[in-house]
């Protein structure tokens, strides 16, 4: 794992989206697993502005996101779907077709979450997927005791979960209860990830699933196993790690090894 440790949000959101644009300037047709909630926001602004100004080109750009609730249909205003439209989506140039958020009113929902598995695989699965953290260290909806082998489902949000995400409902009562959410298996398959967080509330969330034991009650913990991620974080969010200072000599050193190597 690659642990960054930036100054603040806004220096989170610029390093991530370096990755991001590089991944796609690297491989046009990247297929991108997005995360909603306040922390990709940043990232997405950052993006819509390497869209406009420096024409980042999204066009061949095909994603898949994380999750959404239960019960609420697309142009609900605290849908995934319209989050995403209204933050990121309508603001580049990705066509429709090839965007790809779970709906949270399907009828056969069984059926549906099969099919958003074989859609991933089929388009050649995730070459880059951005999460974000709860404060119970779910990744995506995948809340503590999830299988850290399943698939896309339906999971019952925490009490926590409901508690923290009502900020964006008139009453927690409005909050749904269930949401469909790759698994940890599907997000595991990404070929690259990269976590996102922020703030002093996810410091014990970060360090429980970097420094911590890989377990189903911290699902984020499961990144430890994935071959190619990068964790990036702001300096309130990074202060329960124990090893920060050997995680900054790292990337201190990041550019001097390549030199070294290649020239
Ligand atoms: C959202 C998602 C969630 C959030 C997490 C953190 O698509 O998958 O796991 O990333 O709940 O949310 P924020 O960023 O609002 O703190």
């Amino acid at each position: 794992m690659e642990i960054i440790i930036k100054n603040n949000y806004s220096e989170i959101s610029i390093e991530a989206s370096g990755i991001v644009a590089n991944q796609i300037k690297s491989k046009p047709n990247t297929v991108l697993g997005l995360a909603t909630g306040s922390t990709p926001l940043g990232l997405y602004k950052e993006l819509i502005r390497l869209h406009i100004n420096e024409g980042l080109d999204f066009s061949k750009v095909i994603s898949f996101n994380l999750d959404e609730y239960i019960g609420l249909s697309k142009d609900h205003p605290q849908s995934y779907n319209y989050f995403m439209y209204h933050n990121f989506f309508k603001k580049v140039n990705i066509p429709a077709n090839n965007i790809h958020i779970p709906n949270g009113i399907s009828v056969k929902q069984l059926e549906y979450c099969e099919q958003y598995e074989s859609l991933i695989k089929n388009s050649g699965g995730i070459d880059l997927q951005i999460l974000g953290i709860g404060r119970d260290g779910h990744i995506a909806f995948n809340e503590p005791s999830s299988s850290l082998s399943s698939r896309t489902r339906i999971k019952t949000l925490t009490q926590k979960t409901i508690k923290d995400n009502s900020r964006f409902f008139k009453n927690i009562s409005d909050v749904p209860r269930f949401a469909i959410t790759m698994g940890v298996g599907t997000i595991m398959e990404a070929k690259k990830i990269i976590l996102l967080a922020s703030g002093s509330s996810k410091a014990e969330p970060i360090a429980q699933s970097v420094e911590g034991p890989i377990t189903s009650m911290h699902s984020a913990s499961a990144i430890q196993l994935h071959p190619n991620t990068t964790i990036v974080v702001d300096r309130q969010a990074s202060k329960e790690l124990k090893e920060k200072k050997y995680y900054n000599w790292v990337y201190k050193n990041k550019n001097v090894i390549y030199n070294q190597s290649y020239n």
